[in-house]
């Protein structure tokens, strides 16, 4: 039984609006932890003559009932690449509406992702990003530091690469300091040295816009992710566009470089 149904602790996901239910996908095929690229913001409003900031908005609302679609199908772990460390390069406005943005939608929302018993994590760089930003997530992790029913992990400044190189850098101080043995670094043992230890490797790598690329998001835990690539701009996404991609997902063989 799930801890959800043990204890009813948690408030349910809203159903979504069009009546729509998950589709019905063993507990075994389902992935474990998704990976989401919510690309397409700026042509969606771009296609509606709106300023690109009007997309990230709606935007907000199709993460939020992808959200409440992954509760509903039993999903573990989401990760939402919502500022990457390559997205300073906009334009100084755009960047202002982005930190602003990104700390207004983790203030409004966390009371609900908490009640939902949803646990925030923060993954991504200090370096550059607001000050208030980084509150707001730490204020988010801590109150929702015991919840259990699915990790969602805030990408937030982040980048693949960035990870690595910072993953590098700690370890080296850590051989300095005698702590590791050359030659001995295992994967598992780097992998302590990543953002976020504990995050699962990545099963679902989502994007959306048709854009087929993973620009640089979790690139270490999604060495063998399984790509889907939707032609659909993100704030036109909703949880039926993720149960689609799961259903995908749950048709794919994974081999792990393995043998059939
Ligand atoms: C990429 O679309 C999207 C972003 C850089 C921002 C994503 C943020 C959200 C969807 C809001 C959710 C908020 C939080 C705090 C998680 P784009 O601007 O690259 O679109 P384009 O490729 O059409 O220009």
């Amino acid at each position: 039984m799930s801890k959800q149904r043990a204890d009813q602790k948690w408030v349910k996901p809203t159903p979504h609006k069009s009546g729509a239910t998950p589709p019905k996908i063993k507990k075994e095929s389902l992935p474990r932890h998704v990976a989401l690229v919510m690309d397409g913001n700026g042509r969606w409003a771009k296609q509606r003559g709106l300023e690109r900031t009007k997309g990230h908005e709606a935007g907000e609302l199709a993460l939020f009932d992808v959200v409440e679609g992954a509760l509903e199908i039993g999903i573990s772990e989401l990760s939402v690449y919502a500022f990457s460390t390559e997205n300073w390069r906009r334009s100084p406005e755009e960047v202002k509406f982005l930190m602003s943005f990104n700390r207004d939608v983790i203030r409004k929302r966390r009371d609900e992702m908490h009640q939902r018993g949803i646990k925030i994590r923060w993954v991504g760089r200090e370096a550059k990003l607001w000050r208030s930003v980084v509150a707001e997530l730490e204020e988010a992790e801590e109150l929702t530091k015991n919840n259990d029913l699915m990790i969602l992990n805030m990408c937030i400044n982040y980048g693949g690469r960035a990870e690595i190189v910072d993953g590098v850098n700690a370890l080296l101080t850590d051989l300095q300091k005698r702590k590791l043995k050359p030659g001995k670094i295992t994967e598992k043992v780097f992998a302590r040295y990543l953002d976020e230890p504990k995050m699962n490797d990545v099963d679902l790598f989502f994007r959306s816009s048709g854009e087929q690329r993973t620009s640089n998001f979790l690139m270490w835990q999604s060495a063998y992710a399984e790509m889907v690539f939707m032609d659909v701009l993100w704030p036109d996404v909703d949880r039926r566009t993720l149960w689609k991609a799961i259903e995908i997902y749950a048709e794919r063989e994974r081999r792990f470089g393995g043998a059939k």
